[in-house]
């Protein structure tokens, strides 16, 4: 890939400036990318309804041609453009939890790309709430196609540094609208046969999402384990730093004593106050409050990894639904690299 100049715009998170969102617009019609804040994380921004520059997104990422992207609209009205059915479990999710972070996959319309949806028959939808992506939404006049704005498998980007650090010179534009407010990716539902299905946790959890809709179906170790996994990017390695990570129950203090005596450099994240670290490990002492805790996740892992820390150890959170979606980006954060 040619190296492109990535042009740095700095951009009001509460009230984001019209002009530089007609340039950031600008660039979306003309076919080109733009990453820019959430209420979840960056997304790498392209017209939805323009192959070839959604195709650029997947150039940028080195994504597989068979994960699907999430379409970001601005109003109810744009769900017609990107899926053809809207049965009443969406229109009730949509009614409580847009706009915001919940994605759902619906049965695609013909007219939107298959580059979009991975040559898929489904395509997923959300409306997002940040006030930056509103109203790049609403000035572009098209939906918005954005996955997260890494390269595949890597961390998620909760700043524009992060997107820089990653994607410079393979994309067109970077809002800068300071942190993204969640932290963490969107709950992505399947609404498109009769029995709604988890295929990805996030802030909404599934008690959330049933006390909407009743009975939610969600993925079991077993079926995970047989590969048969319903989405994509729940493979089982995602979301990943680069130093090994590693979940433990417990603090971990031993482990992380026993890597700081062979001279590693290692990043620990606990819950308790007063967990001595042995030798030079970087504490960082994470909020046991689910949403505050979500919130940090990313932004800790993106700083031990430009420490440049060899390990990093990980005191398991709780159990239970509020800490599912974190569980969850841990546990694939911490599967081994494959034939990497
Ligand atoms: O919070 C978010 O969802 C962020 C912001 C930018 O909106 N986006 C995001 O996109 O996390 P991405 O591409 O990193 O993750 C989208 C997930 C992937 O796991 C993908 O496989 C799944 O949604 N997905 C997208 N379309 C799908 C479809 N039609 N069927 C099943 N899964 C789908
Ligand atoms: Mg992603």
């Amino acid at each position: 890939m040619r190296p492109i100049e990535t042009v740095t715009i700095a951009i009001s998170p509460t009230a984001p400036e019209p002009e530089r969102i007609a340039q950031a617009a600008a660039v979306i019609q003309a076919g080109g990318l733009v990453a820019f804040p959430t209420e979840t994380v960056y997304g790498l921004g392209a017209n939805a309804l323009d192959a070839a520059a959604v195709g650029r997104i997947f150039a940028a990422k080195g994504r597989p041609a068979n994960n699907p992207i999430i379409v970001h609209i601005a109003n109810t009205s744009q769900v017609h453009d990107v899926a053809v059915d809207w049965p009443d479990a969406a229109q009730r999710l949509a009614a409580m939890f847009w706009p915001g972070p919940l994605t759902l996959v619906l049965a695609k319309n013909p007219r939107l790309p298959d580059v979009v949806t991975g040559g898929g028959p489904t395509a997923a939808v959300r409306m997002p709430a940040h006030p930056v992506a509103v109203a790049l939404v609403r000035a572009a006049g098209v939906p918005i196609a954005a996955p997260s704005a890494n390269r595949s498998e890597r961390l998620s980007p909760t700043r524009a540094e992060h997107v820089l650090r990653d994607l410079r010179g393979r994309i067109d534009m970077v809002l800068d609208g300071g942190h993204s407010q969640g932290g963490l990716e969107s709950t992505v539902i399947d609404v498109s046969s009769p029995r709604p299905r988890l295929l990805r946790p996030g802030l909404i959890t599934p008690i959330d999402i049933e006390g909407v809709i009743g009975n939610l179906e969600r993925p079991t170790r077993e079926g995970a384990a047989a590969g048969s996994l319903p989405s994509p990017g729940m493979l089982p390695r995602h979301y990943a730093p680069r130093a090994p990570l590693e979940c433990v129950a417990g603090s971990g203090c031993g482990r992380v004593e026993q890597y700081c005596s062979q001279g590693l450099r290692v990043g620990w994240l606990v819950f308790a106050e007063g967990e001595k670290a042995g030798g030079s490990a970087s504490v960082v002492r994470m909020p046991v409050d689910p949403l505050a805790y979500a919130t940090r996740l990313y932004d800790v892992l993106h700083e031990l990894d430009a420490a440049g820390v060899d390990r990093i150890v990980v005191e398991l959170p709780p159990e239970g639904d509020a800490w599912l979606a974190i569980r969850d980006r841990l546990t694939r954060a911490a599967t081994p690299r494959t034939g990497r």
